[in-house]
């Protein structure tokens, strides 16, 4: 038999340990492993990897994705679905292993409809992604947000200031309220609830009352503030996948309470940080976990389904419904914070 594997969408720590995993479970069930490099790009251009053992060596504590990644879609493109069918014709590939997010994801979901045997394998830092609990790299993006949270209160400590950090989360704000709640944030905005300024100002007024010298915002990109029609968006061009790229309501943040507060802020955004570096050991185990399943799945004759972790074990989900809407961040956990509506 013979598989072939892609990742594509934004990158995140645990994507190679998911690869190392499928090359060598899958060889050792006498599955080939063909990788696609450049994400759909691949496939639609032909641009194959054959992966040997040697190639998986020595790479499951690197971040990125050594096939590289794009956000080509080939539904977008006049016969993009017919060159991705060709080419896995043309490679005897029997399946395919998709690694991403929600765009990646539905690309592999359409295809089943072309006669292409997908399975997905869910990678994103914003853990958005419906019916898993926990997608890839969102635990590694948790550590350096919760690093970073700690550094920036030494610093905040030291002086009067309100320190605001923006991080990644388009539609979901789990890096944010989990980020925040581990870093010890003192108010913590999610795009699922638009927030209000001035509720902002009054709770980092209580603060001040308290004799408490600074205060600590995180925001996620997607957050929206009550006053303002949409989100926060840095350029206005849309991907491949109709998205624009969002940032900049950290800013927006400091701007609104720079005019009202008498203490200085200042703004950190994260960014690409998030995405970047080695995977944790929770990302390594599930990137291990999920790359062994995909192959076990298609063995078992199970595609169009995205490997999930449910509690502690590993299941198929069909891609369609774990695709149906991006996955909110979970309410029971709201009552630990204050939020703004
Ligand atoms: O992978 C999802 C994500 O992290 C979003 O939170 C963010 O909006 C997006 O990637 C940005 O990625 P890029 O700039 O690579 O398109």
């Amino acid at each position: 038999m013979r598989a072939g594997v892609l990742t594509g969408g934004g990158d995140s720590p645990g994507i190679n340990a998911a690869l190392r995993s499928i090359v060598r479970f899958g060889n050792k069930q006498g599955v080939d492993v063909i990788g696609f490099t450049e994400g759909w790009r691949g496939p639609m251009e032909g641009l194959v990897w054959p992966l040997s053992q040697a190639d998986v060596s020595g790479i499951l504590h690197v971040g990125g994705t050594i096939l590289r990644s794009s956000r080509t879609n080939p539904f977008r493109i006049p016969g993009g679905p017919e060159k991705v069918v060709e080419t896995l014709a043309n490679h005897d590939i029997d399946f395919l292993v998709a690694i991403g997010g929600d765009d990646t994801l539905g690309v592999a979901h359409r295809l089943s409809a072309h006669g292409v045997k997908a399975i997905g394998i869910p990678q994103t830092i914003d853990n958005d992604i419906g019916m898993t609990d926990y997608s890839l790299g969102f635990s590694s993006a948790l550590d350096v947000i919760t690093d970073a949270l700690d550094r920036l209160h030494t610093t905040a400590a030291s002086h009067h200031r309100i320190l605001i950090v923006e991080v990644m989360g388009r539609d979901a704000g789990w890096l944010s309220l989990m980020g925040g709640i581990a870093g010890g944030a003192d108010v913590i905005l999610i795009p699922e609830q638009r927030f209000n300024i001035d509720s902002v100002f009054h709770e980092i007024g209580k603060r001040a009352d308290l004799e408490k010298r600074f205060s600590i915002v995180i925001v996620a990109e997607g957050a929206q503030p009550e006053s303002k029609a949409g989100q926060v968006i840095k350029e206005a061009e849309v991907d491949a996948f109709g998205h624009a790229r969002l940032g900049g309501v950290g800013q927006y943040v400091a701007n609104q309470l720079s005019e009202r507060m008498q203490m200085p802020v200042r703004v950190t955004n994260l960014a690409y940080l998030q995405r970047g570096g080695s995977p944790s050991p929770f990302d390594r185990i599930l990137a291990t976990r999920f790359g062994a399943a995909s192959i076990e799945f298609a063995l078992a004759g199970r595609f169009d389904v995205m490997t999930a972790i449910h509690g502690t074990e590993i299941v198929p989900v069909p891609l369609r419904d774990a695709l149906a809407e991006p996955r909110p961040v979970d309410e029971g956990l709201l009552y630990l914070v204050d939020l703004f509506e």
